[in-house]
């Protein structure tokens, strides 16, 4: 792994951030993130077809046994909160949007699961003295945080043990995206993590786990209309491309595509290093 010097991360991040299709979505349309996540009624349905979380679940658990305290910043449905709380003492749910709380609770409720605490807020906006200490540490693809440096240390301070982030590689549809609608931007990716939280003196490990899955077609462009904006021409075209190369087909009388991901596991374990 290469760390890059001379770039202030921190800073390329909250520009990058700023660029990005998720914040121009949210200024287009006037609304606040909680607002989209509020909205995002088909979240729940992706996580049905995408092997999310996937390995990167499975890593976590390693390190929770039923002693263990968690805390999930950004938690969320609760794709991690709810498995993690059928085996940890306690999981504390940090998430900002009524809409995702209430899939969170509702998820929960069906998997049998009580040890979830939730914290109604942004991580920017809740004090060390509410957040407490725990032994485990996950925020995953919850970064919309413009002093991301700041938020990471909270992050560090808040983990007795083990800190686990997960963030955006790549996927298989970056690059169309792009060419059909002249601005796709994906925001800071992993790299800047990593190269941020090496600045600040916590050189972390990384794993890159790929998700390969199968997901109805009109699901998979629907939530790229909702989370990108796309207009109906524009989503009509990514369909057209996705059957150009081959990955549409037909199953049970539906359309499904054919659809790649890749994650990034970063991981920090305090004793090991910084005790
Ligand atoms: C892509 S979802 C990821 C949810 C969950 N961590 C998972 O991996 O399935 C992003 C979540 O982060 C939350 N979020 C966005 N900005 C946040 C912030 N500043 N602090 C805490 N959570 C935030 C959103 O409300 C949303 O529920």
């Amino acid at each position: 792994m290469e760390i890059i010097t001379g770039v202030d991360w921190s800073r390329a991040w909250s520009e990058q951030l700023s660029r990005s299709n998720h914040q121009n979505r949210l200024r287009n349309q006037n609304i606040s993130s909680e607002d989209f996540w509020d909205g995002f009624t088909g979240w729940q349905e992706m996580h049905r077809y995408t092997r999310y979380p996937g390995k990167a679940l499975e890593r976590v658990l390693d390190s929770v046994d039923p002693q263990t305290t968690v805390l999930d910043i950004g938690a969320g449905d609760g794709a991690f909160a709810v498995p993690l709380a059928k085996t940890a003492k306690l999981v504390t749910a940090l998430e900002p949007s009524s809409g995702q709380i209430a899939r969170l609770l509702e998820n929960a409720a069906m998997a049998g699961v009580k040890s979830i605490a939730i914290l109604k807020s942004r991580w920017e906006d809740v004090s060390s003295t509410e957040i407490g200490s725990h032994d485990v540490v996950v925020a995953a693809y919850c970064f919309q945080m413009k002093d991301i440096r700041a938020a990471l240390q909270k992050m560090f301070d808040s983990a007795k043990r083990s800190l686990f982030l997960l963030h955006f590689v790549d996927h298989d549809l970056v690059k169309p995206l792009h060419e059909i609608t002249g601005n796709s931007n994906t925001g800071p990716d992993y790299i800047y993590l990593l190269n941020i939280l090496y600045e600040m003196g916590y050189p972390a490990s990384l794993d890159i786990l790929t998700r390969d899955y199968e997901i109805p077609l009109d699901l998979q462009l629907d939530a790229f209309v909702y989370s990108h904006g796309l207009s109906a021409e524009h989503r009509d075209r990514l369909r057209r491309h996705l059957e150009s190369e081959g990955k549409v087909f037909s199953h049970d009388g539906q359309l499904w595509a054919r659809r790649r991901y890749e994650d990034a596991l970063i991981r920090l374990d305090k004793e090991e290093r910084y005790r």
